[in-house]
């Protein structure tokens, strides 16, 4: 149910009546308004596959089609482009339908898929930082993207937990704290909690530890000792590690729900632990995977490859497993227990080569089946001199100080602005909080999600051009003329052939949602989302400064209005939920 699927198929029978296939009526928004609002491009294709005159197969085209009642005219332009203007009472008619649908005329797929959106990604002891911001804001549309869509959707943070990095943690708290029970071997629990080890501690302890492990072989001994009795199970440990667990999934829980982003799946690296020797001996034993300098290793290039692919290490010379191996595991679990149709990796595009691997070796040790992995990569966040974002000072700025920065960046705008000043000091922070995080949010989404982009606080908080401020105004300002309207008794009711360049302009608009959904579901690019939330709310205010409502006299083309702001509230609603980006109840 949409007006360009109704107009491709008008355009695809007059290419049939002439002899030609229906596939060239593709109709699409017309690049030049002036000459039309839609547009197909069929003629010329057609005409280089029949060897024939594209101008005039567009003349046979349009002589087909002229008479549907829905055309208002049909033109040729140029080589052979045919321009089309539907009926106003057209736009009415497909409004109203819009308007009186639950789901604003997007129909729901027809084969809903088992959907599962890897994203966010952090790790234990790490607090998160911009690296992790773009995959959970990305992740998170994209995951209601495609449940809104139909399909069932999971997301899963896909917690680091596991390996090396475990009994580096566990190597760093012996050094401070050898008196803890759990370094006691002859000691059998139960173990003192809460640990006063604090996440602060384990991250500045971390990296200290990383330096130490990739000098000195002695300590890269110790932590690889440390990290196989932790998975061997020893109990001091394995207390300890669920310590480190606890204390880093609760600060990234806070930084989350600050975003406003829940998972449905806590699962971790950890997860499937029981899963990866068996696999490791399994892919063996099958001769998919082979022994290498002590080594085990899947092969993963495949004839045509432009550049080499080197094999997956599944378990080191040391005997540990890594990260390519709990993601081929996880890949296994997803697949097997959950029932996986569609895997995306909302992952930092420099782990590329990474998840090629192991999408590949899932594949070769037949773990896969039909389920389909893709990788959505995504671009940095850089600072204005290009470089990737970071402190003041230089280092890697938390999520959590990045989050206060935004709101404190957006309370300052509404201060200057004179907005949500007579509101009590409690509601001012709540809508600065919401402001800031949509100025994040869109900041990151407007732009092409493979590409780089600049972080501009000044740029992203302001309340007028392409920013997620500007929309959330927009939206409180559909608001208050419905309420004013509902509070004068007048109610939105059927809508009128739209008559002016304003009105006409937002219904146009508004009647392209469902191919906007399907692009950025097809694209799994929520940049189209976001433009074309920023074109209803610019379109909306055109209308608004052009059509004045509430002071309309004839109270048919009144209820008309107001159902047109309905409905764009409506659709503005839909897509800022997508971008998971919050209304404030007022501004
Ligand atoms: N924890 C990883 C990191 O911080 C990201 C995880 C991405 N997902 C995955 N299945 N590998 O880099």
């Amino acid at each position: 149910m949409s007006l360009l699927s109704d107009l491709t198929t008008i355009v695809a029978a007059g290419f049939e009546a002439a002899g030609l296939d229906a596939s060239f009526g593709a109709v699409q928004v017309s690049d030049r308004p002036d000459l039309g609002q839609f547009q197909c491009n069929g003629a010329l294709a057609a005409a280089r596959s029949a060897g024939r005159d594209p101008r005039s197969i567009a003349r046979q085209v349009a002589a087909q089609i002229e008479s549907d009642h829905r055309l208002a005219s049909v033109s040729i332009a140029g080589p052979g482009f045919i321009n089309l203007t539907v009926t106003d009472r057209t736009l009415a008619g497909c409004m109203d339908a819009m308007a009186g649908d639950e789901r604003l005329g997007v129909s729901p797929v027809e084969e809903p898929l088992n959907v599962i959106v890897d994203y966010a990604g952090p790790n234990v002891a790490k607090a998160m930082h911009v690296g992790h911001l773009r995959a959970t804001i990305i992740g998170d549309t994209l995951k209601r993207l495609f449940r809104f869509a139909g399909h069932e959707v999971l997301g899963d943070v896909h917690f680091g937990d596991w390996g090396l990095q475990m009994g580096m943690l566990i190597v760093a708290t012996r050094r401070r704290r050898p008196d803890l029970a759990h370094f006691d071997r002859s000691y059998g629990g139960p173990y003192e909690e809460p640990l006063d080890v604090t996440l602060a501690d384990l991250q500045a302890w971390y990296p200290e530890m990383a330096r130490e492990v990739a000098r000195d072989e002695d300590v890269a001994a110790e932590a690889r000792r440390a990290t196989t009795d932790l998975q061997s199970g020893r109990p001091g440990y394995v207390a300890l590690w669920e310590h480190f667990v606890r204390v880093s999934r609760a600060s990234q829980e806070r930084d989350f729900s600050d975003l406003g982003v829940e998972f449905d799946l806590w699962y971790g690296e950890s997860t499937v632990r029981d899963l990866l020797r068996p696999l490791v001996d399994d892919a063996l034993a099958r001769g998919v995977a082979v022994r290498s300098d002590g080594a085990v290793v899947i092969e993963v290039s495949r004839p045509g490859d432009k550049a080499e692919i080197t094999p997956l290490v599944l378990e080191t010379s040391h005997g540990a497993f890594l990260y390519g191996t709990t993601d081929v595991a996880t890949i296994q679990m997803r697949v097997a227990d959950l029932r996986a149709d569609l895997i995306l990796y909302v992952v930092d595009s420099r782990q590329s080569y990474h998840l090629e691997q192991v999408f590949r070796a899932a594949c070769r040790a037949g773990l896969s089946g039909r389920t389909v992995m893709e990788h959505i990569g995504f671009g940095t966040m850089n600072a204005r001199d290009g470089t990737p974002f970071k402190t003041r000072e230089g280092g890697v700025l938390r999520l959590g100080d990045l989050i206060e920065m935004v709101t404190d960046a957006a309370a300052t705008r509404l201060e200057e602005s004179d907005l949500a000043a007579g509101y009590s000091r409690a509601e001012r922070a709540v809508i600065a909080r919401q402001v800031g995080i949509a100025a994040l949010k869109f900041g990151d989404l407007v732009n092409n999600r493979t590409s780089n982009y600049v972080f501009d606080l000044r740029r992203f908080t302001a309340l007028e051009g392409k920013t997620g401020p500007y929309l959330q105004m927009a939206a409180v300002r559909m608001d208050s003329i419905l309420t004013r309207a509902s509070r004068r008794g007048l109610a939105p009711g059927a809508v009128l052939p739209p008559h002016h360049e304003t009105d006409t302009g937002l219904v146009l608009r508004l009647l392209q949602l469902p191919e906007v959904i399907d692009r950025a579901m097809e694209l799994r690019a929520p940049n189209h989302l976001a433009e074309f939330a920023y074109e209803v709310a610019a379109d909306f205010s055109r209308f608004y400064e052009a059509c004045h409502i509430l002071t309309e006299p004839d109270p048919g083309q009144q209820a008309s209005w107001l159902e047109m702001v309905r409905t764009a509230r409506r659709t503005l609603e839909l897509l800022l939920d997508l971008l998971g980006i919050e209304v404030p109840a007022r501004m």
